[in-house]
């Protein structure tokens, strides 16, 4: 056994963890609670305060839990990287976003892989978690790593591990997600397989970084993919006088080869709407046209605009223009229960109401406040949660289900509202006629 293997079977591994957000600090915190003694390093000073004295800023990640870690000097968190050096097990959950150009933005792991390699030293294992797209470990971290002089496989370790955390998923946490592993070399894959065991009930080992790296993105392509599908039934159902909603439940009931995705507003998150460009990014970079994620691509882009077309036609059937209508919407949010706002349609739809001229409020238990631009010469929009009381919804043309956050009471919302256009299926079993659904 190495000296790493060692540290890593009794727990007295050190491990550093890069990006303190939705990945990174569940990450910390999961291995904190089996015993490692964990660094969490971020750029983001005010995001290390608030850790550092134990508080959290992830709804999934209580502060008891953080606090805990803190006075049992197992977790700490800091803007310096001097402390990576002191790492035995390094892992880069940093963002991976997308250009205007839809091209992948992979700053942030550059200056991450820049900081920790200014500190490597042999015996570590390094473990990129962020979503990229294959190749990204071998052609562009590696190097940077190997540029200290030290060999992969031999002095220093390299793996990637795709993270699959779903926040507010109450089911599905880091321990019992299995966990895909793949690294460099045998050597580097045999250690990124044990680091994981530590806290982790099923690690799946797969043959190098590359594959561990599209089997992410085979699932959120997967995702996209299917969602896209949903979205254009939808649409075939609407102008079929169908109930799109009733459709996919009753499909729903076939014990095989089915499996339900729902339409909506559009795509959100910093995953679904963004990994698949990475992969058609770099399948394009190779001369291959990938025509399926594009199509999925394009239909669920045009969803906001297909929602605010809906609500243009509900409100035309009152006789009322959209411009000068009160629209409020329910949940900004990208996903329910959450309070992650990345690329959330709701944001998308609420700016293009606005330019038609709509009055647009909203309500959202988790999102306080969102600005949003309104394109060159505006001022951007700046809009606060309201309360949800009786008097909002019956003051509103039209209410807009766009995100459903399961706290807020839908009976009460149909109730005093004078005409609900759900995209959700929130209203579902209710039988009222002012319910238009998606
Ligand atoms: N959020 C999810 O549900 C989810 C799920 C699976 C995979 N992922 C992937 O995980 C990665 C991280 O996503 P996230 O949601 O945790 O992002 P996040 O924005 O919540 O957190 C990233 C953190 O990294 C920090 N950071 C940025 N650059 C840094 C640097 N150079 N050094 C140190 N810290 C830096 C930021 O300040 C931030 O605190 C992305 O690649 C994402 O695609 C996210």
């Amino acid at each position: 056994m190495t000296a790493l293997e060692k540290k890593l079977t009794d727990r007295s591994a050190r491990v550093g963890v890069v990006g303190m957000g939705y990945v990174g600090l569940p990450l910390a915190i999961a291995a904190v609670r089996k015993g490692f003694r964990v660094t969490g390093f971020d750029i983001d000073p005010v995001r290390v305060r608030v850790l550092a004295s134990g508080r959290s800023h992830i709804p999934d990640v209580p502060g008891s839990a953080v606090a805990e870690g803190v006075k049992a000097g197992r977790f700490s968190a800091t803007t310096s990287f001097a402390a990576c050096g002191r790492c035995d097990v390094v892992v880069i959950c940093v963002p991976t976003p997308l250009r205007k150009t839809k091209e992948p933005d992979l700053t942030c792991v550059i200056l991450a892989c820049r900081s920790v390699a200014a500190h490597l030293r042999k015996g570590q294992l390094i473990v990129l978690e962020s979503t990229t797209y294959p190749g990204t470990t071998r052609e562009l971290v590696l190097p940077m790593f190997a540029a200290r002089g030290l060999k992969v496989g031999r002095d220093f370790h390299l793996a990637f591990s795709p993270e699959r955390v779903d926040p507010a998923n109450k089911k599905f946490g880091i321990a019992n997600t299995p966990k895909v592993v793949g690294g460099v070399t045998k050597s580097c894959s045999a250690l990124v397989a044990r680091f994981y065991g530590q806290f982790i009930e099923t690690v799946v080992p797969v043959r190098d970084v590359d594959t561990a790296e599209m089997v992410k993105l085979l699932e959120n392509t997967f995702r996209a993919v299917n969602i896209a599908m949903a979205n254009e039934m939808a649409l075939m159902c609407h102008r079929l006088g169908v109930d799109i909603w009733e459709i996919i439940r009753a499909a729903s009931t076939k014990p095989f080869g089915f499996m339900p995705f729902y339409p909506g507003p559009g795509l959100g998150g910093h995953c679904i709407p963004v990994d698949p460009s990475y992969l058609a990014w770099k399948m394009k970079s190779l001369n291959f046209e990938p025509r399926l994620i594009e199509l999925a691509a394009n239909i669920n882009s045009q969803m906001p605009e297909y929602t605010v077309s809906r609500v243009g036609d509900l409100l035309n059937a009152m006789r009322r223009p959209l411009k000068g209508s009160r629209v409020f919407v329910l949940g900004v949010a990208y996903k329910p229960d959450v309070n992650d706002m990345r690329e959330s349609p709701s944001l998308d739809v609420i700016k293009l109401l606005s330019e038609r001229g709509a009055a647009v409020s909203y309500h959202d238990p988790f999102v306080p406040a969102v600005e949003i631009e309104l394109g060159a010469g505006r001022q951007p929009l700046r809009l606060r949660s309201r309360p949800l009381t009786r008097a909002a919804l019956r003051a509103a043309h039209l209410t807009a289900i766009l995100t459903a956050h399961r706290c807020v009471d839908y009976q009460e919302v149909v109730k005093h509202s004078r005409l609900v256009f759900d995209t959700r299926n929130a209203t579902v079993g209710m039988k009222r006629k002012n319910i238009r659904r998606i």
